[in-house]
């Protein structure tokens, strides 16, 4: 029998997106130079990346204009043992969006599969790159890591007439928390579908398009179908200084935490 879904040896890349400024990390520069444990945020994500051998290219999306991040890319790029993956540099765009796009067009031809990773997620174990890796190698088109949600979800809405002057937001609901999950990245996809995926967002007005967060949503717009498999917790997003300081203390070493994994 032929087997219609893509084989382990489907060729896969992975984009990582490092064009963002940090603003909410208020490092004054952009997050992926911000340093973590005496290297860069970047530097830890791309070790992660090339560790978890998913992948035969590595594009980058670099701030444009940047040259020290492009130029610590070209060292690492020189350690690298033959046989490890090509590495490609672009320059990012105004938003995440269009980085993921200036990336996806300077894929090799052949390009099967892609996995998209935020340079934020700078401590992702090599384990979910595998778990995503593994998903779409037996057929998945869309993948996602994930973790449960720790909070209750509440909607709200601005108050308005007499209720202002109680309190800026009123509840409109609470989302049932065991079907909730907090999503990560690397998000993985057939490159066919993330590019349709993206054609279509093309086509979005301004506040359509600063609502998009993540590739998924646009794949699911599609009506592709979009798996889930277990993320890690730390693979948080470094966002605000909490998160730097979070990220430094993993770095430390053994916290006698047991790690949550969903
Ligand atoms: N990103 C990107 N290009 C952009 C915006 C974001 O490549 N124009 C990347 C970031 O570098 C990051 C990932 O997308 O790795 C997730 O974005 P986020 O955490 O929001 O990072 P920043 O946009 O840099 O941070 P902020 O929103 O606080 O400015
Ligand atoms: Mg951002």
């Amino acid at each position: 029998m032929i087997m219609s879904t893509p084989s382990k040896r489907a060729v896969t890349a992975v984009i990582v997106v490092a064009a963002g400024s940090g603003e909410r990390l208020g490092y004054g520069m952009p997050k992926a130079q911000v340093p973590l444990g005496g290297e860069t945020i970047l530097m830890h994500a791309l070790r992660g990346v090339v560790a978890s051998d998913v992948a035969r290219q590595i594009c980058v999306a670099v701030p444009k204009g940047d040259t020290a991040l492009r130029e610590s890319i070209s060292e690492f790029t020189i350690d690298l043992v033959d046989g490890g993956p090509e590495i490609s540099v672009v320059d990012g765009g105004s938003s995440r969006a269009d980085s993921v796009r200036a990336a996806m067009a300077a894929l090799e031809d052949g390009t099967e599969l892609v996995l998209v990773h935020d340079a934020a997620r700078a401590l992702t174990p090599e384990r979910v790159f595998q778990r995503v890796s593994d998903a779409l190698a037996s057929g998945a088109k869309a993948v996602i890591p994930t973790m449960p949600v720790v909070d209750t979800i509440k909607t709200v809405a601005e108050t308005n007439g007499s209720d202002a002057s109680i309190a800026p937001e009123v509840v409109t609901g609470t989302a049932p928390r065991e079907q909730l999950r907090a999503v990560q990245t690397p998000q993985g996809f057939e490159l066919a579908v993330l590019r349709r995926a993206h054609e279509a967002a093309g086509l979005f007005d301004d506040k359509q398009s600063a609502a998009v967060t993540d590739d998924a949503m646009l794949v699911e717009l599609l009506g592709v179908p979009v798996h889930a498999v277990r993320g890690a917790s730390q693979s948080l997003k470094i966002t605000t200084p909490l998160d730097l300081i979070i990220a430094e203390g993993l770095l430390e070493g053994p916290l006698g935490i047991r790690w949550v994994e969903g």
